[in-house]
């Protein structure tokens, strides 16, 4: 395996070995820093970041640097032709016929698959909206793997935003991948999203345990949390333990506690933000004397904002520093792969422990589309050329996953490009939770949103429409 000309979009982009062959290049290369100088002598980075950032763009341009290449960059859409119009592709093409690699940060989800999609060059996501941070996710396990040798095994919470936290969502994609059991402790109406729950489901096949009560674990437990999610490579306890075991259980110590802040730039204008910020978790001092944080690592991505308290600065257990810190070697590292400059032995995995599952896909230009608000494929700009396109992850109910920002839809209405005996009195639509949904062929699945759109393209109920047999 190479990782040569390949794009990092999402975490799951790297298997678990590719991803250890990232740390063992970073290692080296932070062994010898000033060695590094010439391996990319002659490449460009384009480094585009449409969203405020300090750690990722500088690391990125210092990583380049590090390694002897240059760097092209942009820093505001306003400064650049999107924001004449222009859409993101033909952005993509240009660039990658100026570039070697592109670093992209764009506040739509799903961009950054745009930008891979038409450029041409290796892409790596450096944040799309509130969708995935993949590197942010490697500088986060980089860290952990430092302290504790091992993922697999590790209790592992996630605190804060985590409904809009980019790099919690590739954190969780990746820990569950590795074994580690995930304590979920979300601000209130900030949970996790559904999406990267059913993605747990589907593809990593984890136990995902709900507490609706978040409240009354809270104040009776020693640990809030509202949903804990073990991975089945790392059979456990904590599985087939009610609630208040599982307090129990975590007083023999959490491993790591991850911080986000409130991502107050991605809350809908409606969202009030003083009654978020109430009962927002905070890790501070108080937090960490109790028994079970004594060897806890305190992570968070950064920035910080009031969640995390400047008084464990100096405290051996907070990482967050280091992580910022180790994001030149891990950036570098993953910038010589992806290049070709540098080339690491990757062990072919024996059984990998989550292979790749595929779907069919749904693609076409009119039906369904994603109702991501924040979706790439529905931008105005994008829309000339973006088909909506889908991952038809389930047929009962019909669930389809949008393949540009992985938010779910479950159309309710389907019907077949190949109608019966081709006359058009036979132009059909049925229910999604008919038989037909599985009869149908899926190169001549049409699905839709609503009733009106399947009649406006000339299809009539079947009598397998709900409410009219
Ligand atoms: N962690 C992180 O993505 O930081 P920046 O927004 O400063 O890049």
């Amino acid at each position: 395996m190479v990782l040569a000309n390949r794009n990092l979009v999402t975490i799951d982009d790297l298997s678990n070995a590719e991803i250890e062959a990232v740390f063992s290049l970073a290692d080296e290369m932070s062994d010898a820093m000033d060695e590094q100088f010439g391996i990319c002598q002659g490449k460009i980075m384009a480094s585009l970041f449409f969203e405020p950032s300090t750690r990722t763009r500088l690391s990125f341009e210092a990583a380049m640097h590090r390694l002897g290449g240059r760097v092209i960059s942009a820093v505001d859409i306003g400064a650049t032709s999107l924001a004449k119009g222009e859409s993101i592709a033909d952005m993509a093409r240009v660039v990658g016929s100026y570039a070697d690699i592109i670093v992209i940060r764009h506040p739509w989800e799903g961009a950054a698959k745009v930008v891979a999609d038409y450029a041409g060059i290796p892409v790596i996501n450096a944040g799309d909206g509130s969708h995935e941070h993949p590197t942010q996710t490697l500088c986060d396990l980089y860290t952990i793997k430092k302290e504790r040798q091992t993922i697999k095994g590790l209790k592992i919470a996630l605190w804060g935003d985590l409904k809009h936290g980019r790099t919690a969502h590739s954190l969780t994609y990746a820990l569950a991948r590795f074994g580690a059991t995930i304590l979920f402790r979300p601000g209130p109406g900030l949970e996790i999203p559904e999406y990267v729950i059913s993605k747990l489901n589907t593809e990593y096949d984890g136990e995902l345990t709900r507490y609706e009560a978040l409240d009354q674990t809270a104040k009776g437990g020693i640990f809030p949390l509202n949903a804990i999610y073990i991975t089945p490579s790392s059979p456990h306890q904590l599985a087939m333990m009610p609630d208040i075991s599982i307090q129990v259980e975590l007083k023999t110590g959490v491993d790591a506690i991850y911080i986000t802040r409130l991502q107050k730039e991605r809350l809908p204008t409606t969202a009030k933000e003083q009654e978020l910020k109430e009962d927002y978790p905070v890790v501070d001092k108080k937090l960490l004397s109790k028994k079970e944080f004594k060897k806890t690592l305190v992570m968070h991505p950064l920035p910080r904002v009031d969640e995390l308290a400047y008084e464990l600065d100096a405290d051996p257990r907070s990482m967050y520093f280091k992580q910022a810190a180790q994001g030149v070697p891990v950036r570098m590292a993953l910038t010589a792969l992806l290049l070709g400059t540098k080339e690491i032995s990757i062990p072919r995995e024996e059984a990998a422990p989550f292979p790749k599952r595929e779907y069919p896909t749904y693609r076409r230009d009119f039906g369904v589309r994603c109702s991501n608000p924040k979706c790439v494929a529905i931008q105005e700009t994008e829309t000339k050329y973006i088909k909506p396109e889908f991952q038809i992850v389930n047929d009962q109910p019909l669930t389809l996953r949008c393949a540009y920002c992985e938010h779910e839809v479950q159309p309710q209405y389907i019907a077949s490009s190949d109608w019966h005996e081709g006359r058009l009195e036979n132009k059909k639509y049925h229910s999604a939770d008919s038989h037909w949904v599985r009869k149908i062929k899926s190169e001549n699945l049409i699905i839709f949103d609503s009733e009106s759109e399947a009649e406006a393209h000339g299809f009539k109920p079947s009598c397998y429409v709900r409410g009219r047999r």
